[in-house]
């Protein structure tokens, strides 16, 4: 006997979208493994438990796979697992030492880190826009990594804070750059930032280095440091990477680019709540003024502004609810898987 594996994924729990899903699985593994009929001993499914509207061997029988048992169970949603997810285990009496194809569409395919292609997913947009947010999201769902860029310009802005050097100053920060030990951690799917061996990940979310991170920001040297370390990340795994420059400058290349913004007032008012929830209180103008400051100094500056990519898909999420935006983007990103 010689099992062949496959899943897929679908966006809405109907019956439309469980029978095409399941059709397109089992043609495609018949046809990339020119299986037979009689080669089949069994169809084996399982739906992840928040599909509930279609059987999918009902579903297989209609599209004429009707000549085997087919059998379907439910099986219980995990932490990291993709939701809405149908898989199939194909028995067959092909000889054991056959090579087979297995088949993975939509979703399901970043889900299978050892045979999926690495994917990039771009996230650009000014501060507070929620692209973070909605990278954490997007980054836990598919099961892949987030690389959140802003960290690394806020670690630099800090070396320099903590070394008496004027973020401003380009020349006296490209100097500090040798000295720079900046790592970018992951731990439990969570991204941790160590400066000089320390973890610096919740200093770097003070007010005080916000600014100083987009100063230090607009140095060329500092951007190159960055860049070559993003980049490195991004081509050895999965990620889901946010920044200002990412779909224009760092990945250019990336199949999947979004621009995420909203209005000045309403990301200042969640920096503000952010803040809040960590005990540090500032006055709401004053932080609005500083968000429109950077907004500006990060579109304004010579290198790499804060740009729309042209084939980057923009998003306002003024008056969207979080959840809505990135089911939004996950449909752009299943369309093109
Ligand atoms: O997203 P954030 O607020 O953590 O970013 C901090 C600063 O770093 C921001 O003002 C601009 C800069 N930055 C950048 O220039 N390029 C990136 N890819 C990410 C952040």
């Amino acid at each position: 006997m010689k099992v062949i594996r496959g899943a897929t994924t679908i966006e809405k729990d109907s019956k439309e979208e469980i029978s095409s899903a399941v059709k397109d699985l089992l043609d495609e593994v018949f046809a990339a493994n020119n299986l037979q009929k009689e080669d089949v001993t069994a169809f084996v499914f399982s739906l992840t438990a928040d599909i509930h509207s279609y059987h999918p061997a009902k579903a297989a029988r209609e599209a004429g796979y009707d000549f085997a048992p087919l059998f379907a169970a439910i099986e219980p949603l995990i932490d990291g697992g993709l939701p809405r997810c149908i898989r199939l285990m194909l028995l067959t009496d092909l000889d054991k030492k056959q090579t087979v194809k297995h088949i993975y569409q939509k979703g399901a395919k970043i889900l299978r880190k050892d045979i999926s292609e690495i994917i990039n997913i771009a996230l650009d947009g000014p501060a507070g826009s929620g692209k973070s947010t909605i990278a954490k999201i997007l980054a836990q769902d598919y099961n892949i990594l987030y690389l959140d860029t802003g960290a690394m310009y806020r670690a630099c802005a800090l070396k320099a804070l903590k070394s008496g050097v004027d973020p401003k100053d380009g020349e006296a920060v490209a100097k500090l750059l040798p000295t720079l030990d900046l790592k970018v951690e992951y731990r439990d799917g969570k991204q941790y930032t160590i400066l000089d061996g320390e973890d610096v990940s919740l200093a770097i979310r003070e007010n005080v280095v916000s600014m100083a991170s987009s100063n230090v920001s607009v140095h060329n040297a500092v951007r190159m440091k960055m860049v070559e370390m993003q980049r490195e990340i991004a081509k050895s795994m999965s990620c889901v990477i946010d920044g200002r420059d990412i779909g224009s400058v760092v990945l250019p290349n990336a199949k999947y680019k979004f621009f995420i913004t909203a209005d000045s007032k309403v990301r200042a008012m969640r920096r503000y709540k952010e803040l809040e929830s960590r005990g540090e209180i500032v006055d709401f103008d004053k932080l609005h003024a500083e968000i429109v400051a950077r907004d500006k100094q990060d579109s304004e500056r010579e290198f790499a502004p804060l740009v729309c990519a042209e084939d980057a898909i923009v998003i306002d999420t003024s008056n969207l609810d979080i959840n809505g935006v990135v089911a939004a983007i996950k449909r752009e990103i299943q369309a093109k898987i």
